[in-house]
């Protein structure tokens, strides 16, 4: 059997990110969601990149996030990621203000 186990199996695929009336797809070499979007020329404020300013703030819509390195420390409202940290585990749409 596979050591491959099958809870972190979406973690390590490819998703679609639809925003700002675009789909880009997520690659698991890119990391974090910032960086698949800003490989596909979407423009997304940071600062730290590292999920302590809060810079990056944009609304999820729909689909699920995941924060591989832990709960970031910037605060966020209730429907909103911070895409410097995170990373897809399903198909998401945002919506970036
Ligand atoms: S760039 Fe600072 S929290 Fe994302």
């Amino acid at each position: 059997m596979s050591d491959a186990s099958s809870s972190s199996s979406n973690v390590t695929k490819r998703h679609t990110i639809e925003v700002a009336q675009q789909t880009v797809q997520y690659d698991p070499q890119d990391k974090t969601l910032l960086n698949s979007l800003e490989k596909a020329n979407i423009e997304v404020h940071y600062h730290c990149r590292d999920g302590f300013c809060g810079a990056c703030r944009v609304t999820l819509l729909t689909g699920k996030i995941c924060y591989p390195n832990g709960e970031p420390l910037a605060f966020v409202g209730e429907n909103e990621i911070l895409p410097c940290c995170c990373i897809p585990v399903s198909d998401v749409s945002l919506s970036i203000d």
